[in-house]
């Protein structure tokens, strides 16, 4: 197939069939408005390819996540979660040394500024996480602006570097200050994820440890959540990047965006959900008769997904992390055992079997991070750190390939022209 023929009335137009290198196809519709008038209307853009991009291979159907052509499976089990930086933001895995010299070099940047306290100071301690950390992250832009160009290619590389080794600090800051205590700098002896665990938990008076199997369950959680093609924070980035905005302003955006609870906001909505059946004592099958009533307007969060209509591989990974995780920590596992059983009757619920409805990276995440001590609203703050090489790969790659300012259109369905009545004559 290299052509598709669109017939309207008696005309008939052909447009060129794009073939992506796992062989998907997409009909390729760029002069489809200057050539007939119309535009096409895909809500929510379900059949609409908005880039071509060599990041990240999805294959829905069959389970199947790569980045950069590594299977993800390997990857959780081989690489740490910088290497995935790396891989996502260079293109190829980093040679040893290669590795050294981006670890130094992020780790050189971990620390904010100091008059970011003062900014910190000004959000009340209820605010979310994610709201500070949106706002912090667009501020960075006003501290450098030596590295705002997105032209220059040393201008994304130090800002590139700042956001990866800031963003961890910024998220335990917002934590921080949330519950009222010092500020803990960084510790570049540390690795990526140790160095935040310790910014979050430790305090000046004690000795902190970090537990090795702890910060390892974190990197491979990063690691699962480092990139996922064009969902909708993915695509805020590079919406935002087409502007020309500079990449901490649509970092930002990113932040934001995966802030909702039909995308990254799903663990915390997932652990909510837990903890609301538990406390009512619902078991599995109660809570998914209410799911299944569309009058009750109630989710089985962390099931479901735009692309996965067979599983989630992340989700089988993170499951396994988990049992594992709770036993290390002895933890008791009634929200794991209320999940277990959720999953269990869904898979085999015909409403779920019929609209493919399979648990989601964040069916099983939260459970980790509450068992690791990480606050509810902290939990999308932590995809955020995972999804940030994703975004900066984006939005590098979009702006090396070239780009046109993303501008959809609409279908006006309002008001036809009328006529003002002056305001003293109407009502
Ligand atoms: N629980 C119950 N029913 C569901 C669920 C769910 N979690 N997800 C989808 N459905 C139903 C819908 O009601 C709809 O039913 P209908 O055909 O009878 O109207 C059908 O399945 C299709 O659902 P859509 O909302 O059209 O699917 P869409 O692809 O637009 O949405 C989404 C995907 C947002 C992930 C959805 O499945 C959902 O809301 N899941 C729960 C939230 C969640 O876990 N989000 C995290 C996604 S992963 C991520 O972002 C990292």
């Amino acid at each position: 197939m290299s052509k598709a023929t669109l017939k309207l009335d008696d005309k008939e137009l052909e447009f060129p069939i794009i073939t992506g290198s796992e062989g998907e196809q997409a009909i390729d519709i760029g002069n489809l408005r200057s050539a007939t008038g119309l535009i096409t209307l895909d809500q929510g853009f379900v059949n609409t390819g908005s880039c071509e991009s060599a990041i990240t291979f999805i294959d829905g159907e069959k389970g199947i996540l790569r980045y950069r052509g590594y299977r993800i499976e390997e990857l959780a089990e081989k690489s740490s979660f910088l290497e995935v930086a790396y891989l996502l933001v260079r293109g190829e895995l980093p040679t040893p040394a290669e590795l050294e010299e981006f670890r130094h070099s992020i780790t050189i940047h971990t620390m904010l500024h100091e008059d970011f306290r003062r900014f910190y100071g000004g959000f009340p301690k209820s605010a979310h996480p994610m709201a500070v950390v949106s706002a912090v992250t667009a501020a960075l832009s006003t501290f450098y602006p030596d590295s705002l160009d997105p032209d220059d290619p040393l201008h994304v590389e130090i800002c590139t570097k700042r956001l990866l080794a800031k963003l961890p600090t910024i998220a335990a800051y917002a934590f921080k200050h949330s519950i009222g205590q010092p500020f803990m700098y960084p510790d570049n002896r540390l690795g990526y994820a140790a160095n935040f665990l310790r910014m979050m938990f430790a305090t000046p008076c004690e000795e902190y440890l970090v537990d090795e199997v702890i910060a390892k369950a974190l990197d491979l959680l990063l690691i699962l959540h480092a990139d996922h093609e064009q969902n909708c924070s993915t695509s805020t980035v590079r919406v935002v990047g087409s502007s020309r905005a500079n990449l901490f302003a649509s970092i930002s955006s990113g932040v934001s965006a995966l802030w909702g609870p039909l995308h990254g906001g799903a663990n915390q909505a997932v652990i909510e959900m837990l903890q609301s059946m538990e406390k009512q004592g619902l078991s599995g099958k109660q809570f998914l008769d209410k799911v299944k009533d569309k009058q009750s307007g109630i989710r089985l969060m962390g099931f479901g997904h735009r692309v996965y209509k067979n599983f989630d591989p992340r989700a089988k990974i993170i499951k396994k992390t988990c049992t594992e995780v709770l036993q290390r920590l002895n933890k008791q596992t009634k929200l794991l055992d209320l999940a277990m059983e959720l999953e269990e009757i869904a898979l085999r619920d015909e409403y779920f079997v019929e609209r493919k409805l399979y648990p989601n990276v964040d069916f099983y995440s939260g459970i980790i991070y509450q068992a690791i001590g990480i606050p509810v609203d902290m939990f999308t703050v932590i995809f955020a750190i995972g999804r940030l090489p994703g975004w900066i790969a984006h939005w590098t790659e979009m702006h090396e390939q070239g780009f046109r300012i993303s501008r959809p259109r609409q279908v006006y369905t309002g008001a036809t022209e009328r006529t003002l009545v002056p305001l003293a004559q109407r009502g």
